[in-house]
């Protein structure tokens, strides 16, 4: 397998491949911190990318789990698991900070090492899991028995990945897990291989490793847990995503190049530059801010998602068009932009009633225009197509006013969000929107394209090789 490794990946493996050092400094934090935890009379092991030797150098990332007994109560194993985790990272005299996904457990940075201090049940079979983190052990023995010829080729499809910034399966992201990478490199035998096979995925591929053939999933694309086969793997994964990558595996196996694992990087755009690229555009931008609420990134992403549809829904039914919507979550503030294609409407709306075969409303409609002389109508009833139609006056004829006003609270904000929300926030207009702490988010924004095709636009500035 090495031996048709092109020059290529081997000059890129030389760059990704832990030092010995790294390897033996990593290893020695971790056995420091499990004999901690071991001293105090809870079983510790090692998970993740380091047990498995699949970290890519310069990763600085350790996942330790504390195995508990099951007969252990829930609210037990975290009231327990958390204090020993608190106990043990206070002896090293680490910066630590609890953190709650779907199951809590301790952040803590160990010298350079960011360490996850995670309690979980010791269980014999990830069937009989009683929180989504027992899995991960048995995760590590089925890698760690399988992956042995393919390590050189997890690393290339993480640092592949990494590079595309398709890596991660946290909510911002939506991308390929480390594990995901592990099965999808096992799967198809090898790094090539899985480009080869991915430049062909469809919609709903369905990867079933362990020949499960139990439930039906979904999601675009469908890597069934070979320790449990209730889970998909790759639920994380959008369609975006997953189409991200596909466009990068095609683009590498037409012309492999070193871009496609260290991306040069595009440069901001200064403020001057932000404000003349939007004024070419023509469109306007609105930025809606406030205060980031007080929970980790993966309770908050999927509520910023959530609202920018809705404030996008509103825009649209109040006509507004609009072009584009992102999110972006900093530890003080979020933003939401928005590009409108129009931002003022004229005063005079076109409003549908019902079709005159329904004589009763029908009847009713004309009445209630007839009748109620103060409404702000311009004309009508009249028919079209069969159907009432009047011409109105309209509420909001400038987007910014629409976004000020209390009509952003009827509508399906996320839960902590709307609470900040309520409590303040703001709304900034087209130059006005510009954070210098956010430049390259709102370049992002601007000059949106694929990962593939960023890769290409970077490789023909000057500078792009493994010189830089
Ligand atoms: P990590 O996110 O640290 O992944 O989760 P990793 O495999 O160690 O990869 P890198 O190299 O750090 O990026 C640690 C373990 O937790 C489980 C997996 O078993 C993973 O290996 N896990 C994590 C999941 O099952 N699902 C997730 O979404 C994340
Ligand atoms: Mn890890």
């Amino acid at each position: 397998m090495v031996n048709d490794r092109s020059p290529l990946e081997q000059e890129v493996l030389s760059r990704i491949r832990p030092t010995q050092e790294e390897k033996d400094h990593i290893r020695e934090v971790a056995r420091c911190l499990i004999d901690a935890i071991e001293e105090r009379g809870i079983t510790a092991m090692v998970v993740g990318s380091v047990a498995r030797n699949t970290w890519v150098s310069g990763d600085r990332d350790l996942d330790i789990f504390m195995l508990y007994d099951p007969s252990v109560p829930r609210e037990e194993l975290e009231r327990q698991g958390l204090s020993l985790a608190r106990e043990v990272a206070s002896a090293f005299g680490a910066e630590y900070r609890e953190k709650y996904a779907e199951h809590p457990y301790i952040n803590a940075f160990i010298g350079d090492t960011d360490v996850d201090l995670v309690p979980c049940y010791l269980i014999g079979d990830a069937r009989a899991l009683q929180c989504a983190v027992d899995r991960t052990p048995f995760h590590t023995r089925y890698i760690t028995e399988h992956i042995n010829a393919y390590i050189d080729d997890v690393l290339l499809a993480k640092q592949f990945a990494k590079a595309g910034g398709i890596y991660g399966s946290d909510q911002m992201t939506e991308g390929f897990s480390g594990y995901l990478t592990e099965l999808l490199v096992l799967h198809y035998g090898g790094f090539i291989p899985l480009l080869e096979a991915a430049s062909d995925w469809r919609p709903g591929t369905l990867i079933d490793p362990e020949r499960h053939q139990e439930k039906d999933f979904h999601d675009p694309l469908v890597v069934i847990d070979p320790v449990d086969p209730e889970r998909n793997v790759s639920a994380s994964v959008s369609l975006t995503r997953m189409y991200e990558f596909v466009e990068l595996a095609r683009g590498y196996l037409a012309a492999p190049s070193w871009v496609f694992f260290f991306p040069p990087g595009n440069a901001a755009l200064s403020r001057h530059e932000f404000c003349n690229e939007l004024a070419r555009r023509g469109t306007t931008l609105y930025a809606v801010s406030f205060d980031t609420p007080p929970y980790i990134e993966d309770i908050v992403v999927p509520q910023l998602r959530k609202t920018a549809g809705a404030i996008r829904e509103l825009l649209v039914r109040n006509e507004f068009a609009v072009n584009r919507t992102d999110y972006d979550m900093r530890p003080d503030r979020c933003i939401l932009l928005f590009e409108l294609m129009v931002d003022r409407v004229p005063p005079v709306k076109r409003h549908t009633g019902p079709p005159l075969w329904n004589r009763a409303n029908a009847e009713k409609f004309a009445a209630k225009y007839l009748d109620n002389r103060d409404t702000r109508l311009y004309c009508g009833p009249f028919i079209d197509n069969g159907a009432y139609i009047v011409e109105i006056g309209r509420r909001y004829t400038d987007a910014g006013d629409l976004l000020r006003s209390r009509e952003i609270f009827d509508i399906a904000l996320g839960k902590h969000v709307k609470i900040s929300m309520a409590d303040h926030y703001r709304v900034d207009k087209d130059d006005a929107c510009w954070e210098e702490e956010r430049a390259e988010f709102i370049t992002g924004f601007l000059g949106r394209a694929s990962p593939f095709i960023r890769m290409m636009k970077d490789e023909r500035t000057p500078g792009a090789g493994p010189g830089t």
